[in-house]
């Protein structure tokens, strides 16, 4: 017992030793005082000001070669995401297919498409993005009109192994 007891006291007088040496609460102070400052440099951004700057930015990076800058695409080539009866008939599918690929014979504003596309996204995240860019940008969509997370969710990922040429 008493072995115990001077093993506690041990342990009580580690800790109370250790707490006061951590007087390095000075420069914690002098951290916090600054993250006030770097809060105030950032502009709070709407979750839909985000997504659309997300979808812009793939937009850019991803579609604009095939579907083109104001997504008129190329006649007999590559169908328009802009005013696309296509799309605007179904734009969860737009998801799946810019997630998963497409390669199926489809009419966009009466002209006939057979070209394969190749899934362009990973995660729905993505996907949402810059489909709801479309919209807004090029359909005139409004905030209210788009798709969400939850209209999405039974969508599976499953990417469609499109034949590439050769590389
Ligand atoms: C390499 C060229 C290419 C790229 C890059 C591409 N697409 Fe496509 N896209 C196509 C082709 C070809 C079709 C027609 C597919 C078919 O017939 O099955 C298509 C069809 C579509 C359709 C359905 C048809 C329509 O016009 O409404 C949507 C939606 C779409 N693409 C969205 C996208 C998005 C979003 C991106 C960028 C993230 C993208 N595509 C990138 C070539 C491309």
């Amino acid at each position: 017992m008493k072995k115990i007891n001077l093993l506690s006291v041990l342990v009580a007088f580690t800790v109370v030793f250790l707490s006061s040496c951590g007087g390095g609460g000075t420069t914690e102070t002098t951290e916090t005082k600054e993250e006030p400052k770097q809060e105030v440099k950032e502009t709070a951004k709407s979750p839909y000001d985000a997504q659309m700057e997300l979808g812009a930015k793939l937009y850019t990076e991803k579609c604009v070669a095939c579907h083109q800058a104001d997504a008129k695409g190329i006649p007999n080539a590559f169908p328009p995401l802009a005013g696309s009866d296509y799309l605007l008939a179904d734009p969860k599918r737009g998801i799946h297919q810019t997630l998963n690929g497409s390669h199926e014979e489809m009419v966009v504003n009466g002209a006939t498409y057979n070209a394969p596309m190749t899934p362009q996204v990973k995660t729905k995240e993505e996907a949402l993005a810059v489909i709801n860019y479309v919209l807004v940008h090029f359909n005139g969509y409004n905030q209210d009109q788009l798709l969400k997370m939850e209209d999405i969710a039974d969508i599976e990922i499953n990417p469609m192994q499109i034949n590439q040429p050769a590389q």
